[in-house]
């Protein structure tokens, strides 16, 4: 089954959000995220509920993101389908639901790779985000930093030794009390704190200092996160002054620490490969301050790519185009595609 170009189906489902879409020539024609909200009550994602959800409503979101596009299953030239990683339970329900669509209507089928297909979002949105560029992919599992000479060719400059930072804002946040996802939560509450108020360190940027350095480019977030806890235990056990205005400074000086080690690790990225262009990706790309920082530090000669809040977080869109290069690259698997819960990033040399 070979790709003859037209609108291309994506499909994610490889943590708490069920999503389709149709993007065709890079345009989004159609596109539906629902966010399972079983999970709120737990402050974390449990996967055993995430793959009944997404078993309960990929049919319905798959119908609606074709009557968006206002096209029928037959006018579909091919599938992308997200196969790692993630949660495995959920990988397989969008993994077979993508291969059993695809063989019933003789469509080619593409697996790609989640943390791939949010490098991608950017291309959905601004035609100049095109290698070469540096890319710093920051999401709930992933930290990583990345040379791209061209698309689907990458170099791993660094990448995080224990947490991913997502990760490292969610456990902060609800240690904080806040609720889940806790990366808004603490983007919000910081706005009413003042970082510097109390002091938190910023992993692997003093003991890491020149290019040669072992874990120049690489992150460390759970020490930070441990600091902030302890932060938070004696601020408590003390019990004097306002405990909401501390948990407001305390927000924002973790985001602050968090901001300044991805900062700079991006800048250190950029100056080894002289490359200006840089892309974000993931559902941390969308902290306003990460934002901010990172496009100030690249004036005035670079220029920073992210894409919009909701091709940020986890999507479809962000899947279908990847798998609409991929396609047309002559790229398909076949009924053997199976589900990675760690599949390793492509491409890497
Ligand atoms: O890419 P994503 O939707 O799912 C994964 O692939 O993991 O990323 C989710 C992560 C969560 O850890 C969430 O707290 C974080 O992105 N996040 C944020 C913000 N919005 C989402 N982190 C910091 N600031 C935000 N505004
Ligand atoms: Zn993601």
């Amino acid at each position: 089954m070979s790709f003859r170009g037209g609108p291309v189906l994506g499909i994610e489902s490889s943590c708490d959000e069920t999503s389709a879409a149709v993007v065709s020539e890079g345009r989004v024609t159609g596109h539906v995220i629902l966010s399972q909200d079983a999970h709120a009550v737990f402050g974390g994602v449990v996967p055993e509920i995430a793959a009944r959800q997404h078993l309960v409503h990929i049919d319905g979101v798959v119908a609606q993101t074709l009557d968006e596009a206002g096209i029928k299953p037959g006018d579909l030239a091919g599938v992308g389908v997200t196969a790692g990683p993630g949660l495995v339970g959920a990988l397989l329900v969008g993994l077979n639901w993508a291969k059993g669509f695809g063989y019933a209507l003789g469509l080619p089928v593409v697996g790609v790779h989640h943390m791939e297909a949010h490098l991608y979002a950017n291309s959905l949105e601004s035609p100049d985000a095109t290698p070469p560029f540096v890319a710093l992919l920051v999401s709930g599992g992933h930290t990583l930093l990345l040379y791209a000479p061209e698309w689907g060719t990458y170099e791993l400059l660094g990448s995080t030794r224990d947490d991913a930072v997502g990760e490292a804002f969610d456990k902060v946040a609800r240690r904080l009390g806040l609720g889940f996802p806790g990366g808004p939560e603490i983007e919000k509450l910081a706005r009413q704190g003042l970082a510097g108020t109390y002091g938190l360190p910023r992993p692997m940027l003093s003991t890491r200092e020149s290019p040669g350095d072992a874990g120049y480019f690489d992150f460390s977030f759970s020490g930070l996160k441990t600091a902030t806890s302890l932060l938070i235990a004696e601020i408590e056990q003390a019990g004097t002054g306002d405990l909401d205005a501390a948990r407001a400074h305390i927000a924002a000086e973790f985001q602050a620490a968090a901001v300044d080690v991805l900062v700079t690790k991006t800048m250190r990225a950029v100056e080894h490969t002289g490359c200006r262009r840089v892309l974000l990706g993931g559902g941390v790309a969308r902290n306003g301050p990460l934002r901010e920082k990172l496009a100030a530090a690249l004036e005035p000669a670079g220029s920073m790519f992210a894409p919009s809040p909701r091709l940020s977080t986890d999507n479809a869109a962000m899947v279908a185009r990847l798998a609409e290069y991929r396609l047309a690259a002559g790229q398909s698997d076949g009924l053997d595609l199976n589900a990675d819960p760690a599949l390793s990033f492509p491409g890497l040399s």
